[in-house]
């Protein structure tokens, strides 16, 4: 019988009441793991996620209360991206190790604080990339780790995010940029990692551009109001989103918005939004292999095209992450049904309504090879419950390195920083310039970020 280990958690929004408070309740976790307490600043919005969950266990509005009476031993952090750090390095001083959402953070001098922390402290803190563990993206590695399209020259990634996944983004504290980084930071810490991960790539440099073109201000119809809820034109706006529509959602923000002013379903045309919709990066890696990387948050479907070209070949993968679910009732998810049909009507396989996935290999001479991978529906494409089985159970093997520490979590992120300094600065920025130590992380200690007080 092994002795459970204890996790508290701050922050008891979205993710904590869709992923991570719920796994304490099913095996594997609930067998390796208790909860022992679960933070959040806004008490009225703990007691909302306790009656959701269900559960009856210490909750605390202050964190440091928490990691003295809860007896935690791994805190898992599922706060706004900005906050991480502090409840990070408080929790590894604590003696704790932590488990943190992604981003690890958002920039480099909260980084520094982060490296800084672990090293002192000894304790661990790793980053939950679901994305990896989807089986699509396993296989993905799997192949490339095989070698067989040789040694990676160029890598071409598409990510589109449509009208509902993207403009959530766009509807609360994800929009500034102080709280998330920005998109570059924020979600595209999934596909960078991704990228390093199925590559063992180590990022170099990076030029980029960016644009906000669909949300904020410049798009807005002068009667759009500051929130759905009470907008005069939620009859004829397609990015109108109803909160009732999302029981959980409603229960938990809807009446904990007099505590901290946390509107869950704010307008994507609000003055608030200063994060940029339309990106697009190029960064070179160390061992000379490029990246070319587009982002945009208001596509017509949901999902990834990536290429990778090798010196012996080539391999393409078309990834649809969204299957368009029937009870699916905003106008956005409709468009992407409709542009479903229209492809099963064109005779071209609507990729959204399979139940598998496919990879392509062209070896530079000699036809082709498709590797199919069946597809799963479950969050994240089967990845969460994977990472679960994972994060919490030391003894499984790992073979494909799919557990990721803060390096990984650094250098994705620092891809996205350094490319929010390139906007603004209209040059190349070095990643170098943000880590000094970064190529060489062998030299030990000396060679962290600079902590900045
Ligand atoms: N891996 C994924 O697929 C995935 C998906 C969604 C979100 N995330 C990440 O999960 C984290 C949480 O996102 P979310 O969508 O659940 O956010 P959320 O806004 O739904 O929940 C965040 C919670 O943190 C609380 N909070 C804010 N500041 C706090 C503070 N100083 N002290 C204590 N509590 C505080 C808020 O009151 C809120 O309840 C983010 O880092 C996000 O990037 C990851």
């Amino acid at each position: 019988m092994i002795e459970r280990r204890h996790y508290a958690i701050v922050g008891s929004g979205h993710r904590t009441t869709k992923l991570w408070a719920p796994a304490f309740k099913r095996a594997p976790v609930k067998d390796l793991g208790e909860l022992v307490g679960i933070c959040d600043a806004n008490p009225e919005r703990l007691k909302a996620a306790q009656r959701w969950l269900d559960i009856n266990i210490p909750v605390y509005t202050d964190f440091g209360k928490m990691l003295d009476q809860s007896g935690c031993q791994t805190v898992i952090v599922s706060t706004p991206d900005v906050t991480h750090d502090r409840f990070i390095t408080e929790a590894l001083e604590h003696g704790c190790d932590v488990i943190t959402e992604k981003p690890l953070t958002t920039d480099e001098r909260r980084l520094a604080r982060i490296v800084e922390a672990e090293r002192r402290t000894g304790h661990k803190v790793e980053v939950a990339f679901n994305y990896r563990y989807a089986p699509y993206a396993t296989e993905v590695r799997r192949r490339l780790a095989e070698g067989i399209i040789g040694e990676l020259t160029a890598v071409e990634f598409q990510w589109c995010l449509d009208t509902v996944h993207g403009a959530d983004y766009f509807r609360r504290w994800h929009r500034r940029i102080e709280n998330s980084g920005g998109l570059l930071v924020h979600k595209a810490t999934h596909h960078f990692d991704l990228v390093n991960w199925w590559t063992d790539g180590e990022p170099a440099d990076v030029f980029a551009r960016g644009s906000r073109r669909v949300y904020g201000t410049q798009a807005a119809q002068p009667a759009h109001g500051r929130r759905c809820s009470d907008c005069a034109l939620a009859a004829t706006c397609s990015f109108y989103w109803r909160l009732d529509d999302d029981r959980r959602l409603a229960a938990l923000f809807r009446d904990a918005e007099r505590v901290d002013g946390y509107v869950r379903d704010g307008c994507v045309f609000d003055e608030q939004v200063d994060i940029m919709d339309t990106m697009s990066v190029s960064v070179r890696y160390q061992n000379g292999m490029l990246l070319t990387y587009t982002l945009q948050a208001y596509a017509p479907f949901e999902g990834y095209r990536i290429q990778f070209s090798g010196t012996r070949g080539r391999l393409e993968c078309v990834f649809p992450e969204y299957v368009v679910p029937e009870q699916e009732l905003s106008l956005a998810r409709r468009q992407s049904a409709r542009v479903a049909g229209a492809l099963e009507e064109l005779g071209t396989p609507a990729l959204g309504h399979r139940d598998y996935d496919t990879i392509r290999l062209y070896p530079t001479f000699g036809g082709v090879r498709e590797y199919t991978v069946p597809r799963e529906t479950a969050e994240h494409y089967g990845g969460d419950g994977r990472m679960l089985a994972s994060l919490f159970d030391d003894r499984l093997p790992d073979p494909l390195g799919h557990r990721a520490g803060t390096r990984a979590g650094a250098l994705s992120i620092l891809i996205g920083v350094a490319a929010n300094r390139s906007i603004a600065e209209g040059r190349t920025v070095s990643l170098a310039e943000l880590w000094p130590g970064v190529f060489n992380e062998a030299a030990g200690a000396d060679t962290a970020p600079k902590v900045e007080p």
